[in-house]
């Protein structure tokens, strides 16, 4: 139990750190060039916050948080996800002050208590972007358009990118009395959640993933025939400039999202081969939100990847580029006596820049050679007595075998312009 970590988190381990680092660097590098700015809001909050942002008869606020009162009283919550913190950070920091749109992208761990299977977890990554301030399509389109370049960029094909426009407060009322009348007659059928999102939100009947309700939803009445006159030139806009741009999509009627704040522009970018778990990026706008919260009127969009499952797309697709692992100079000393010099060697070739190791456990000279090849040493640097006795060391290049006596005061600057060959 204590050397196991719980249910549905993952250690990210040093070999599988590297892959990480090139996913969030073509993020950030992409981000860059769209100016996004990377803002980092804390892992918890105050569990109201979620519950008024992403809607308390959502799954994820009735089933999946972790929520737990601190030692002062207050209910706190292990942030689910990152919108709400981010539209809570606009506001508390008054970030509507700079001209919009404020432009924001984030990558860390979310939070759910969810039944965990291959690309989904309880504790997960995202990277995701919220543009605040801006309520023309133009804004949807480049955040969509951000969304799938980071996505190609990283190599993967096979993306399936599917929009849908959720309407408004002034269209949604007339859609959810259309589902209220289309769902009356199957009410019994119902499960116990739907039953209850019934009157408090239909909308989410069409988010349920019991096969029997799923199966019903697929016939509910579209939100596409509600839309009033804005959302409905809204989405053509966005729809305009996506095609303008190239991006191939296919326009879902069903697509609503799982978190309630969602307001017109829909999307998700699935990659098939995943099966179950292929949505690997979600998001939306979300015009009501700032002012849910406490804020001002303000409008937003934005969306976000699961990290894990867009690693797990490059895995399998074998997009994920080698990392060659290596040091500079292994340093082999066998002889104790002279442990100290070899030390402080170390020390001198690590401030010039050099990444450097030496035998911490008194091995033989075999075995110090052996772990200079383990950690793919560029040269071995030995420390023998006969050398040493005639005030040098022998270099060996470990990929052709070539052995040279120099200085032990030249070591530092021989190495560094030999290290330098390599680069
Ligand atoms: P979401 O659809 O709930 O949206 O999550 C976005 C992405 O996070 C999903 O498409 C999936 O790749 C990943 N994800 C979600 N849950 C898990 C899990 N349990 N394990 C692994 N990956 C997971 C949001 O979170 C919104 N905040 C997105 C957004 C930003 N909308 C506007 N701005």
């Amino acid at each position: 139990m204590l050397t196991t970590a719980p249910r549905g988190t993952k250690d990210i381990l040093p070999q599988e750190i590297e892959n990480w680092r090139y996913v969030e660097a073509v993020m950030r590098r992409i981000c860059a060039q769209y100016g996004y700015k990377e803002i980092r809001t804390p892992v918890f909050e105050h569990t109201e916050l979620f519950k008024r942002g992403i809607g308390d008869t959502t799954d994820v606020v009735e089933k999946e948080m972790y929520t737990f009162t601190d030692r002062g009283n207050r209910s706190i919550t292990l942030r689910p996800e990152n919108t709400a913190s981010a539209v809570r950070a606009f506001c508390e920091h008054k970030l509507y002050a700079e001209p919009a749109p404020t432009k924001l992208y984030y990558i860390g761990p979310m939070f759910r208590y969810d039944r965990p299977q291959a690309g989904r977890y309880r504790q997960f990554h995202q990277f995701g972007i919220e543009a605040l301030g801006v309520d023309t399509p133009a804004i949807d389109a480049e955040a969509i358009l951000l969304a799938v370049t980071i996505l190609k960029e990283l190599g993967l094909k096979d993306l399936h990118l599917k929009i849908n426009s959720v309407g408004c407060p002034k269209c949604r009322p007339q859609h959810r009395a259309k589902l209220q009348d289309y769902f009356r007659p199957h009410l019994e059928e119902l499960c116990d959640d739907c039953k209850s999102r019934f009157e408090r939100n239909p909308l989410r009947l069409l988010d349920c993933k019991v096969p029997h309700d799923h199966e019903l939803a697929a016939g509910a009445p579209s939100l596409g025939d509600c839309l009033c006159e804005e959302c409905r030139e809204h989405f053509e806009g966005v729809k305009k400039l996506l095609t303008a741009a190239g991006i191939d999509f296919e326009v879902d009627n069903t697509l609503v999202r799982g978190l309630d704040y969602y307001t017109k522009t829909a999307f998700e970018i699935q990659y098939v081969p995943l099966g179950a778990q292929s949505a690997v990026c979600g998001g939306g706008r979300y015009d009501g939100l700032v002012k849910e919260i406490g804020g001002q009127d303000v409008s937003g969009i934005g969306f976000a990847m699961g990290m894990e499952r867009i690693l797990l797309a490059l895995e399998s697709q074998n997009l994920l580029p080698e990392h060659k692992d290596g040091i500079d100079a292994f340093i082999v000393c066998p002889n104790q006596d002279n442990f100290e010099l070899a030390f402080k060697t170390a020390i001198a070739l690590r401030q010039a820049g050099l990444k450097t190791e030496f035998d911490f456990m008194a091995r033989s000279m075999k075995a110090q050679m052996k772990q200079a090849g383990r950690l793919n040493a560029k040269f071995a640097v030995i420390f023998g007595d006969g050398e040493l006795e005639r005030g040098t060391v022998t270099l060996k290049n470990m990929a052709n075998s070539t052995q040279t006596e120099i200085p032990v005061d030249e070591i530092v600057t021989i190495l560094q312009t030999e290290v330098q060959k390599y680069e």
